[in-house]
């Protein structure tokens, strides 16, 4: 589905990937772990067209992204919920789902979609018409995670999403997670819950400043803990 090659990015003369690779099958769950600088979210970030790679190339289905902008990528089916939430504090709830559904022009299928994010994520419905900026941190990532969804995605890219949450509502967070990846959605994961990380991805790429350290599954990165816990430091036993 999603073909990263040889991949080499950053800003300005600070180069934060060096020559990544990385595939992403459908209907599997990709996780990406590494310290922080590792260059996950630059990694993210190129994928979804808002950082243009030095060298190297990006396909999803077949087709190059690389002279594709954010929207077009949007369009064909790539949707990232971003490090930090990034929702739109002064527009409600509504609004910041619609506008998760700008890329599309079929406006009934959108309303219903609507109606849809607010069966599956309740507190939702329940806070439609505020401002953004009013919920709570574990509220606002379920609307960061519904607005990209919007979008009707076949790849969804979250990076960090439990990032600052509550343990209780990390595991809100996984529990959804799992769910969207059982509903069909491919998944391509950030996270530093590691080891929460591995019960729930196919496979898991281990990226350090720039490169991927190593990959394989769950269960091979587990046997490779001397290796992986020197990358990871606490990180690895972190929960
Ligand atoms: N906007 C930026 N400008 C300059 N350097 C950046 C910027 N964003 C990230 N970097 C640098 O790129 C490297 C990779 O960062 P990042 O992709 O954010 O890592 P991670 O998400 O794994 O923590 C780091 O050295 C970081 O300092
Ligand atoms: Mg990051």
């Amino acid at each position: 589905m999603l073909s990263v090659e040889d991949l080499y990015a950053g800003y300005g003369a600070i180069l934060a990937l060096r020559g990544v690779s990385l595939q992403v099958k459908a209907g599997e769950l990709v996780a990406l772990i590494g310290a922080n600088g590792a260059g996950k979210s630059t990694l993210m970030a190129t994928i979804a067209g808002v950082l243009r790679p030095f060298r190297g190339q990006i396909t999803f289905e077949g087709q190059s992204l690389l002279a594709l902008s954010p929207e077009e990528i949007v369009r064909r089916g790539i949707a990232l919920v971003p490090e930090g939430r990034r929702i739109f504090p002064s527009l409600t709830v509504a609004e910041n789902l619609r506008l998760g559904a700008a890329t599309r022009r079929d406006k009934a299928a959108v309303e219903r979609d609507i109606e849809e994010m607010c069966t599956r994520f309740p507190i939702l419905g329940k806070r439609f018409h505020q401002p953004g900026g009013t919920l709570s941190g574990g509220e606002q990532q379920q609307l960061a995670i519904a607005r990209a969804l919007m979008a009707r995605p076949r790849l969804l890219m979250m990076d960090e999403p439990s990032l600052g949450l509550s343990p209780i509502l990390v595991d809100e967070v996984f529990a959804m997670i799992r769910q969207l990846h059982k509903s069909g959605v491919t998944i391509l994961l950030v996270e530093q819950n590691v080891e929460r990380t591995l019960d729930i991805a196919n496979r898991v790429y281990l990226l350090n400043t720039g490169r991927v350290e190593c990959q394989g599954t769950p269960e091979q990165l587990r046997a490779q803990v001397d290796i992986v816990g020197a990358y990871l430091g606490d990180m690895w036993r972190g929960d």
